[in-house]
């Protein structure tokens, strides 16, 4: 879709549709875009609203035909609840509501202004970025393996941002190339969730890497089985065992600051598929353990983002990626295997990989002297039952980091909660036979998972985010589609973006 801006009014253009917001239960007199055409329309938006049969509620959209008393053909009011409650997640939402009921018509262009309605307390350009995040992203779709693809017949081609005053252009278009940039990499890392595991294998997640890492400059690394061996990153390479996928170490480097500055380190879980290795799961959902690389894809995806905006900050990206397989090699309950730091593991439990493959990536980490470590993964059901869906439950050895994540978070709309690191616990992973083990009990089992990978993890300051819950959608959300998310991506990049400022 191409985002155009125009000099001009609203109620002027000549469009297949406009766009415009509601509150729900305001008098729309102090509504400004809505105010003036309903004028023109000789009251017909008041008489809609008084008669109940649009209300403004969150996410509500009604279609009307105005031709002929305005240029445009079409107006769509949209909700935006109430104004008490307003916040810029919501005008994301509707705009994701609003995009999604456009296409759906078959109508192939729109058009919108930033009107005062969309701003609370950010500017211009922050509400453009808003609004474009949320249509882009709602309009998301994944059709590849459709012969009949969706995109063949219905499709948004063009999006006109008309703005009267000609200082403010300026600010709309860098807030349409931020949101398209935020969008785009967000869409990204939600494919590499969508495509299944017999595509995306860890050698294919090289490729996919690498060919990022060129469109936007950056450097891509890869470790090889024989590089791990040497490195003796035993945890990675035991999970890897059962599958006959070679395990893959990818490294992304972005420097955006001078060599010698301390990087961010984000570390992604890649495992390609979970089947549970020897302790296999119940095939009920099982398929949809196509998605455990996620973390993996959020890391790409930010990094990506943080070279295109061009963020003040050195980034490295880890990715150890493996398929988590049984097989007459795999690793067993009751194996030992030796970690990159040389602490030891008891595998009691071979689903529980993401943790070991982590523990080789969080030392791995250690050799950049790292600023912060951020590692994302689909890690416990007991986040999915602690935080549900809609939360990503967040731990680590730095209240700073955790604090400024959650700030990010309450801005992007991807929100997290912290989980307490609680010290006694680490009773439930202490091992008879080694330094550790790989699964504390079903008692707080995010906690466990987390305490474990402290356990590699105490050089530097620290924040692991368990994305279980969250990473996969069952029922399509305004601006969230069925199947991957892509959670993590945005909030990821503006906690960089905000880190690089100090705040
Ligand atoms: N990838 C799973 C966690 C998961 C479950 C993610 C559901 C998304 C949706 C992880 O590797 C796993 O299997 N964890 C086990 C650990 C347990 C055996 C200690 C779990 O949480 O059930
Ligand atoms: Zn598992
Ligand atoms: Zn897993």
């Amino acid at each position: 879709m191409e985002i155009k801006t125009k000099k001009g009014k609203i109620e002027q253009e000549k469009a297949e549709v406009v766009v415009l917001r509601h509150f729900e239960g305001k008098n729309i007199s102090e509504e400004d875009d809505i105010k003036k055409i309903d004028q023109i329309l000789g009251g017909m938006i008041s008489d809609i609203i008084k008669d109940n049969e649009f209300t403004g509620v969150l996410n509500q959209s009604i279609m009307l035909h105005v031709k002929g008393k305005m240029p445009a053909k079409r107006v769509l009011l949209v909700g935006l609840g109430k104004k008490e409650e307003f916040n810029s997640d919501r005008l994301r939402q509707a705009m994701g509501r609003a995009c999604s009921h456009i296409r759906e018509l078959g109508i192939k262009s729109l058009s919108t202004s930033v009107s005062e309605t969309d701003r609370k307390n950010y500017s211009v350009e922050d509400a453009a970025q808003v609004m474009v995040e949320g249509g882009l992203l709602g309009l998301y779709r994944f059709d590849k393996y459709k012969s009949d693809k969706d995109s063949d017949k219905k499709e948004i081609k063009e999006w006109t941002f008309v703005e009267s005053s000609e200082k403010k252009i300026g600010s709309v278009r860098r807030g349409i190339d931020r949101g398209t940039i935020l969008a785009e990499g967000t869409n990204f890392a939600r494919d590499l969730g969508n495509h299944p595991s017999n595509v995306v294998t860890p050698e294919r997640l090289v490729g996919i890497a690498k060919e990022m890492a060129k469109e936007v400059g950056i450097k891509c690394k890869i470790l090889d089985r024989a590089r791990m061996e040497r490195l003796g990153m035993g945890a990675l390479l035991g999970v890897a065992k059962g599958s006959m996928e070679p395990p893959m170490f990818i490294i992304l480097e972005y420097n955006g600051m001078k060599k010698k500055d301390a990087p961010v380190v984000l570390a992604g879980k890649s495992i390609t598929f979970d089947s549970g290795g020897i302790s296999l799961k119940p095939s009920d959902k099982m398929e949809q353990m196509k998605d455990d690389m996620s973390g993996g894809a959020v890391v790409l995806g930010a990094m990506k983002i943080a070279a295109q905006l061009k963020l003040p900050v050195n980034l490295v990206g880890l990715l150890p990626a493996t398929e988590n397989m049984p097989g007459g090699n795999a690793i067993k309950p009751g194996d030992v295997l030796k970690t990159m730091s040389g602490k030891t593991i008891e595998v009691i439990n071979t689903d529980a990989e993401g943790r070991m493959i982590l523990s080789d990536a969080l030392c791995y980490a250690d050799d950049y002297k790292p600023a912060a470590v951020i590692d994302i993964a689909t890690l416990t059901t007991a986040c999915v039952i602690a935080l549900g869906n809609g939360v990503i439950g967040a731990m680590g050895n730095d209240d700073r980091l955790i604090a400024m994540l959650k700030k990010a978070g309450d801005i992007t709309g991807e929100k997290l909660w912290e989980l307490p690191l609680v010290e006694e616990y680490n009773e439930q992973i202490k091992s008879d036979i080694a330094d550790v083990k790989n699964v504390g009990g079903r008692a707080g089992g995010s906690i466990t998972a987390a305490l474990f990978l402290s356990k590699f993890a105490d050089n530097y300051p620290w924040v692991h985010l368990d994305i279980a819950g969250t990473s996969w959608n069952e029922k399509k959300k305004p601006y969230i589609p069925k199947g991957a998310t892509g959670i993590g991506v945005r909030l990821l990049v503006r906690f960089l973006s905000d880190y690089c400022k100090g705040n």
